[in-house]
């Protein structure tokens, strides 16, 4: 069984039993995959970020189960392995939710495998339609900023927030696009930039620091931003940033669209208070790649992720609809209810 995905980057492959993850800490300089023949293969290339992304981690983690079950490991195990190998994107649980409740009824390994192709399958069919959906509310002419990776790299292909920019430009929509560099991973110079050179989508990039001056000097008319986990109310946590990016849009009459499937909604959670948020290590920020920037002995707080209110969010894209003026009521009406 091989993944029937059809986009032109492909994080993931499914390929005689094996997963190929495109190991992206090395691009732009190289496109070379790494193969997973085990779950802990894949936990660890989920930690160390060479797969990254919510749809995406939760796709690999899919895999990953089936590579347990392939080779008869305890899937108990292999699933509380992956489950610990990053905590802010719900998309993972899910996918290991999903997965753990077929083995606990009996299923087989090639029965789980279909299962993992089908997700992988799915995400992408979903971000299609989030892309038709999200640009659909994008006036001709637009200008739009966006923040992080969340294109064919970070999903099953197409991209969230970056497939709905890849659906807009397609339609003509779009004036200009502005992505941000997004320290310390740089998710947005190394990936979302390749990404939008390899579709030919004109793009300029600003530093972190630089998006709420942008939205003062030039005109833009939308944020566009995945996510990691939306709460019952909304709320969404996102790459670290993000919240700073809500603030200045609401500031400047700039509107901000959150682009996430259905897999990234955790009702189980009222609201954004509770999404757990990860911290890396300190070398993330006192080092650029081998070369120290900061003094030895820097004291670091380095959160990945934040949480933006739902108050300061226009409209949130999924697969199901658009959410417009986010609150539990409506959240509700198009995701579902937890009870
Ligand atoms: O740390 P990362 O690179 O996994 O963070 C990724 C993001 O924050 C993305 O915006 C989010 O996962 C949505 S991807 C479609």
């Amino acid at each position: 069984m091989t993944s029937a995905t059809s986009a032109s980057v492909q994080a993931l492959l499914w390929r005689d039993a094996a997963l190929q993850l495109l190991d992206q800490r090395l691009l732009p300089a190289q496109e070379r995959y790494l193969e997973a023949r085990d779950a802990g293969t894949v936990a660890r290339a989920i930690a160390d970020m060479v797969v990254r992304g919510a749809p995406a981690i939760g796709i690999a983690a899919a895999y990953g189960m089936v590579l347990a079950a392939r080779a008869g490991a305890d899937l108990a195990a292999a699933e509380a392995q992956l489950a610990a190998s990053r905590p802010t994107a719900v998309n993972l649980h899910w996918a290991l939710a999903r997965l753990g409740r077929l083995w606990r009824a009996g299923a087989d390994a090639e029965r789980l495998e279909a299962e993992a192709v089908r997700m992988h399958a799915e995400d992408l069919a979903a971000n299609r339609a989030m892309g038709r959906l999200g640009a659909s509310l994008i006036k001709p002419g637009s200008s739009v900023l966006t923040h992080c990776n969340t294109g064919a790299l970070a999903t099953g292909g197409h991209g969230t927030a970056l497939g709905v920019i890849r659906s807009a430009w397609q339609e003509g929509r779009l004036a200009a696009v502005y992505h941000t560099e997004t320290r310390p991973w740089l998710q947005g110079a190394r990936l979302t930039a390749w990404e939008l050179a390899r579709e030919e989508i004109p793009a300029q990039m600003i530093a972190d620091g630089a998006g709420a001056h942008l939205m003062k000097v030039r005109r833009i008319d939308w944020v566009i931003v995945g996510a990691d986990r939306i709460a019952a109310n909304g709320d969404t946590a996102n790459k670290i940033g993000t919240y700073q990016l809500a603030v200045a849009a609401r500031a400047h009459g700039v509107r901000f669209m959150v682009v996430a499937p259905a897999s990234t909604f955790d009702l189980q959670l009222a609201g954004g208070e509770a999404i757990p948020i990860e911290e890396r290590d300190a070398g993330e920020l006192t080092a650029f790649g081998a070369s120290a920037v900061a003094p030895a002995g820097t004291r670091v707080y380095n959160p990945v992720f934040d949480v933006t209110p739902a108050a300061l969010i226009d409209a949130i894209v999924c697969e199901r609809g658009v959410i417009e003026k986010p609150d539990a009521a409506r959240v509700a009406e198009v995701i579902g209810r937890t009870s």
